[in-house]
């Protein structure tokens, strides 16, 4: 049976610009990633998260944050007391940057380049989603929004003016989950749900 085509004007925003997301060639990202991991949460979402690219989770199953960084994200976000389903949550980087040890695909970080190339996307879901503040998660997110190299360690937790929006910038999930001494985790942890409330009682 032939597909049944949409009305056209029935798209929701979000869903054709996922759309032109998943058909991006801007840079040669696509190329050996399973497929573009678009922004996932309501439209028009208060509070929206931005993170680096997606990991290898992630890049399987089309969605953000649903790994191991994910796992300490979603943790972190139920002791702030911010229901995932009520944020948005999307990254900087639309495609898994990787290379191959052996069998495995291992995180490598996105060039500038390739942020830049991708800021055109992260403006565009930004102008649908209109949150009223933006938490960076981590130096690349920062990167992605700003255009600028932030210090991410100095200028976190604060909640400073962005466009007409405005931007908190806090450390990616994954730096928690590399610190190797577990004292310091567990306390950076407790800085990282600090900067979460600080944004969701920000947001009012
Ligand atoms: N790290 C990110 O920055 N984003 C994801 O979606 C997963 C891991």
């Amino acid at each position: 049976m032939a597909a049944v085509e949409e009305p056209a004007g029935k798209v929701e925003p979000l869903d054709a610009l996922r759309r032109e997301v998943e058909a991006c060639r801007l840079c040669p990202l696509h190329a050996p990633a399973t497929q573009a991991v678009f922004g996932e949460g309501p439209r028009e979402s208060d509070l929206m998260f931005v993170g680096e690219q997606p990991g290898d989770h992630e890049d399987l199953e089309g969605r953000p944050f649903v790994g191991p960084a994910g796992q300490v994200f979603d943790r972190a976000l139920a002791d702030a007391g911010i229901d995932r389903s009520k944020v948005y949550v999307t990254n900087a980087v639309k495609h898994f940057k990787f290379e191959m040890r052996g069998k495995r695909r291992v995180h490598s970080k996105p060039s500038e380049g390739e942020v830049a190339k991708c800021r055109f996307w992260l403006q565009r879901e930004i102008a649908l989603v209109k949150p009223k503040l933006i938490v960076a998660l981590g130096a690349t997110a920062a990167l992605g929004l700003t255009g600028r190299r932030l210090a991410v360690t100095r200028d976190r937790g604060l909640v400073v003016p962005f466009n007409s929006i405005s931007l908190l910038v806090t450390v990616h999930p994954s730096y928690l989950l590399r610190l190797p001494d577990q004292n310091a985790a567990e306390a950076e942890y407790g800085r990282f749900v600090e900067d979460l409330k600080a944004a969701q009682s920000w947001c009012g």
